[in-house]
């Protein structure tokens, strides 16, 4: 089977992306940030997953406002980073693992979860910064990724519940694949921020460490939270959290904490990070 060894939720930034790529990760605005993200790279290179399922959500790269899904999943065997209009980031391009993706889809269209399916799309900052925080800068990335797309730009996104139970989902599915793989899965964005209108540059602190405190014990309660709670404490953009809940989902009841990072301010967010286990995995065999 397939083996959920973990998962991590973090922020997904594009200027992170764009501080790894020109260098400027031990600038003073961004060492504090980079600092924390070190042992995050180290786990993600002591548990060498063949497998990463990245929720995150296009930024209007891959689809614009003529085509929205609500979540859809690539089953290519490659992703080229998209050109989000300054060029594509210069990262390697992401490879595929279609077969597995093919049998999440089936799988979870079945479990009644419809869909949509990418056989050909560019990856934004939304997958590629994950990427980076928990890769580095290797020449090609060392694992194979399945991108899953949230939507969270267009009203109305999914509800954090709704995410959380596709999360069970892909753990369905995972635990009956024929193949045996280990498979982390990674949800993306956040965490407080808005980035328009007359709140523009709100974080709230306070909500952010209570969502990371409570996501690891009391995930029913953090996926209940509602579309109202977060554009009221985590700001416009804060709804990105929801994905967080994809990975939450898929994970075991009992999971434990194993790392977190908390920094303020990365461009115009909170920019948080935390890795939970699941148990008894025998997660770097
Ligand atoms: C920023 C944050 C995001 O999550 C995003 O998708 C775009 C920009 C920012 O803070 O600059
Ligand atoms: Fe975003």
């Amino acid at each position: 089977m397939a083996r959920l060894v973990g998962g991590v939720g973090t922020s997904h930034v594009p200027s992170i992306g764009a501080a790894v790529d020109l260098g400027k990760t031990q600038e003073p605005y961004w060492k504090p940030l980079f600092a924390g993200y070190g042992p995050a790279r180290q786990w993600m290179n002591d548990v060498a997953p063949d497998v990463a399922i990245i929720v995150y959500n296009d930024h209007a790269s891959a689809f614009s406002l003529d085509l929205i899904s609500t979540f859809l999943i690539g089953v290519a065997d490659e992703f080229q980073p998209a050109d989000e209009g300054y060029g594509p980031r210069t990262v390697p391009c992401v490879a595929g693992d279609s077969k597995l993706a093919w049998h999440l889809a089936e799988s979870l269209i079945l479990d009644e979860f419809d869909m949509a399916i990418a056989n050909k799309m560019p990856v934004d900052h939304g997958l590629t910064v994950p990427l980076s925080i928990m890769c580095g800068q290797p020449n090609i990335w060392p694992c194979k990724v399945i991108p899953l797309c949230v939507n969270v730009i267009q009203y109305p996104p999914p509800t954090g519940l709704r995410c959380y139970k596709l999360g069970k989902a892909i753990r369905r599915a995972l635990d009956i694949y024929e193949e045996d793989l280990k498979v982390v899965i990674l949800g993306t964005g956040g965490m407080s921020h808005q980035l328009q209108g007359e709140r523009a540059g709100l974080i709230n602190e306070e909500f952010d460490i209570n969502f990371l405190d409570q996501l690891s014990s009391n995930p029913d309660w953090v996926a209940n939270i509602s579309h109202e709670e977060y554009l009221m404490e985590a700001g416009s953009e804060g709804i990105e959290m929801v994905m967080w809940m994809t990975m939450r989902g898929a994970l075991d009841v009992n999971v434990k904490e194993v790392y977190r990072h908390y920094h303020v301010p990365a461009s115009n967010t909170a920019a948080g990070l935390i890795i939970l286990e699941n148990n008894d995995v025998g997660i770097r065999k």
